[in-house]
């Protein structure tokens, strides 16, 4: 049985239904490889990954430092072309798009949370949510509105008109959360998304996800820290650009980490109060 079936079949032990409907698919990866040629060298970054993801699934990806975390989040991000194998978004396969095509996928289709926020710092948090729109060049009273209403999500609905330079790191990552749903994403990519940040702020977060994929929507996001990983349903592991693991977190593990991070962030509030 390779990984993905595992996976499946111990998902479909925990969500009732999912045996006779299968999910849809948010993308499906077939022996991707990415190969980079410098001068001197061919450096093969990913040598043959395959899993799928379905739609609602949290995907933690983890694996050492060079194991290809980031430029397999490139590729899911439309940002790189594999050297072979396939990426279907959809029914695409973003291997045959061309760069147009993969740029316009990129603007309209996915949501990227970075660890630095990469937030633009003339404008303020409602513009900010409201880049991924430029692009498309349409921005009237219901964008507005919607821009507001996901600032209200992350509980930024007071600091409507701050600028970056005047929010908390955790309040810049609620911002680049909330642009990350601008446009409806097939999925939320995030790379570290809590690497900046202390372990209150952490919490503040990964609940902000939690409560997401709770609503249905697909997380995949790359990091180091078991705690972080903890929190997602699942966690797929790199190794030397392959696959090296591909496995479901117990439910009852889920649940003890979040609760563990729920009471660390209690008690350093309590000794913040001393
Ligand atoms: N643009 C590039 N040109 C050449 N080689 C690259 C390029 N990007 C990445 N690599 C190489 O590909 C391999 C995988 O890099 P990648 O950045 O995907 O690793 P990673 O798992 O994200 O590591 P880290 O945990 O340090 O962020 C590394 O050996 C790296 O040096
Ligand atoms: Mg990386």
């Amino acid at each position: 049985m390779s990984a993905t079936d595992a996976y499946r079949s111990a998902e479909s032990k925990w969500s009732p239904g999912s045996a006779t409907s299968p999910r849809k698919l948010a993308t499906s990866i077939q022996n991707l490889e990415k190969h980079y040629v410098l001068k001197s060298e061919t450096v093969k970054a990913l040598r043959g990954v395959s899993f799928d993801v379905p739609e609602g699934d949290y995907v933690a990806i983890m694996g050492p430092s060079g194991s290809g975390k980031s430029t397999l989040l490139n590729m899911l991000g439309c940002l790189d072309k594999p050297t072979r194998g396939s990426l279907l978004l959809g029914d695409d396969d973003i291997a045959r798009m061309s760069d147009d095509q993969l740029a316009d996928i990129r603007s309209r289709r996915i949501g990227f949370v970075f660890q630095s926020y990469n937030l633009i710092q003339q404008l303020s948090v409602v513009e900010n949510i409201q880049v991924p729109l430029y692009y498309q060049g349409v921005i009237g009273a219901e964008e507005t509105a919607r821009s507001i209403e996901l600032a209200q999500r992350v509980g930024l609905g007071d600091r409507l008109d701050h600028r970056p330079t005047q929010l908390s790191g955790g309040q810049q990552q609620r911002v680049a959360i909330a642009r990350s749903l601008m446009n409806d994403p097939y999925f939320i990519l995030a790379d570290e998304p809590t690497g900046n940040l202390d372990s209150v702020t952490t919490e503040e977060i990964l609940t902000i996800f939690d409560d997401l994929n709770a609503e249905g929507r697909t997380i995949i996001l790359v990091t180091h820290e078991d705690d972080v990983a903890e929190r997602a349903k699942r966690v797929v592991r790199l190794k030397d650009g392959k696959l090296h693991k591909d496995e479901p977190v117990d439910p009852a593990v889920r649940e003890a980490a979040r609760e563990a991070q729920r009471r660390n962030v209690q008690q350093i509030l309590r000794e913040g109060d001393r």
